[in-house]
Formats: structure tokens, C-alpha cells, sequence
């Protein structure tokens, strides 16, 4: 059995740089590999399932410079709120828009993508474990085509996205997709996931311009 309880390596390595989670070298690692956060004039990330907040402090600490010349811009939604603690003030920056509420919301869907188009869209979103893995595959799926169709809907032709997803029998079906919507579509298992922990994360770079998701906020997200 798992021992949660007990910090690790990563986790009081994240308390001690300001972050609240962990999950801070899962992207961190991704970006270093994959260059997710790119530089830009204009770059605007929307972040799901991002609290308490690790996820957007990096992009906002990373980012500083851009804000400061006025050209970055993050968007965040989480049913949880944000971590004040390790906000340091961060989170009530004009530069940054958070919405608590459930990705699957249409309202919440509505006010995130009024935000974009955007560069990049990651989602680190988990349901809560209930111990069925197969229970808990399907919800994490659920979770992760959410972020696909976000993804789909609101990038940018050339923009990135990666996602969280349990393993399970269907996942690799969202990879296929991503393959077919991005010029490349990567598996990615950052060193910072627990051993035992049956999450990864898929990575499309490069969002084709060409591309149709199937809902009719393609259309409006393109443009078109
Ligand atoms: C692993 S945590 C994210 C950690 C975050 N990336 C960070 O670095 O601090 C997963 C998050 O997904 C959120 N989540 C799960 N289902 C959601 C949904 N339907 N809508 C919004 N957030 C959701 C949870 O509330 C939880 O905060």
C-alpha cells in the first residue's frame, strides 16, 4: 500500500521553491522536454483541474517578465479553490482569471474559452480515487476528452496541449486523436509521478490548423 501520508523527496522540495504541490515537477519536466510554455508576444495558457495552484504559479513565475510588458495572459478553473498561501499575490493579477467551477459546466466552458484563443492548454485534472481502478480509468478518461475538446475548441493553430489520464483499456484512443490533431503526439510519465501511481500524460505540439473536434465550438474557436 501506497504510504501518501509521508512527504517525499518532491513534495518538501516543492514546499521549500513555494509551490503547494508536487505536481509543479510534472509539468516543469514536460516543459523542459517539450517547451510547452513557450516564449511569445502574446501567450495566453489555460490551466484545468489547476488547483491548489502549482501548476499556474509556474507559468505565472516563468511568465513575470511577459506580464510586466503586458503579453501573457492565464486562464484557471478548478472545482477547489487556489492556495492563497503560496499565491504571494500572484493570483490577483490582471494577467490572471480563475473560475471555480466544473470544466464540464457549460458556464464555466463558456467563460473559459471566452478568454482564448490560447497557446497552450494543460490540464492536470484527477477525479477523487475511489479505489475501483476501472471506476476511476472512465473518470479520469471523462476528464482528460474534456481537455481535449477544450484543446480542440480554444488553441491556437501551433499551440500545445498535454494532459493528465489514468492508463487504462481506452486511453490510448485520446492519444490516437491527439496524433491525428497535432503534427506529433507524445506519451510522457514524468519522473515525478509516484512509481506506483497509473497516471500519465499525452502531449500534442503543434495543433493543426486543418483540425475539427466534434462540437460546434470548433467553428467559433477557428474563427470561422
Ligand atoms: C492533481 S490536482 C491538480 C494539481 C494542480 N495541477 C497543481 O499543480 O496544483 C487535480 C485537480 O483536478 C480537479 N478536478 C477534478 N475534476 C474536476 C472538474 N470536473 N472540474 C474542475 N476541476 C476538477 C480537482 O479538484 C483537483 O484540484
Amino acid at each position: 500500500m501506497a504510504n501518501y501520508e509521508k512527504p517525499d523527496h518532491w513534495t518538501v522540495k516543492a514546499k521549500s521553491e513555494g509551490y503547494p504541490a508536487r505536481s509543479v515537477y510534472k509539468l516543469k519536466e514536460a516543459d523542459e522536454k517539450f517547451s510547452l510554455v513557450k516564449a511569445g508576444q502574446a501567450v495566453r495558457i489555460l490551466d484545468l483541474g489547476a488547483a491548489p495552484g502549482s501548476w499556474s504559479l509556474y507559468v505565472l513565475r516563468k511568465l513575470a517578465l511577459r506580464f510586466q510588458n503586458g503579453g501573457a495572459f492565464l486562464a484557471a478553473a478548478d472545482l477547489a479553490p487556489l492556495s492563497t498561501e503560496y499565491g504571494k499575490g500572484l493570483f490577483e493579477s490582471e494577467h490572471f482569471f480563475f473560475v471555480q467551477g466544473d470544466i464540464t459546466n457549460p458556464g464555466v466552458r463558456s467563460a473559459l474559452l471566452d478568454q482564448g484563443p490560447y497557446d497552450l492548454v494543460m490540464s492536470d485534472a484527477a477525479p477523487a480515487t475511489t479505489g475501483n481502478r476501472s471506476v476511476d480509468v472512465m473518470r479520469s478518461r471523462e476528464l482528460a476528452e474534456t481537455a481535449a475538446d477544450y484543446a480542440l475548441s480554444s488553441l491556437r493553430p501551433g499551440g500545445n496541449f498535454i494532459v493528465k489520464i489514468f492508463q487504462g483499456s481506452d486511453a490510448h484512443l485520446l492519444l490516437k486523436k491527439i496524433r491525428e490533431c497535432f503534427s506529433a503526439g507524445k506519451s510522457f510519465k514524468p519522473a515525478a509521478c509516484r512509481s506506483e501511481s497509473f497516471e500519465t500524460y499525452y502531449i500534442g505540439l503543434g495543433k493543426k490548423r486543418e483540425d475539427r473536434f466534434t462540437n460546434a465550438n470548433t467553428t467559433r474557436a477557428q474563427g470561422l
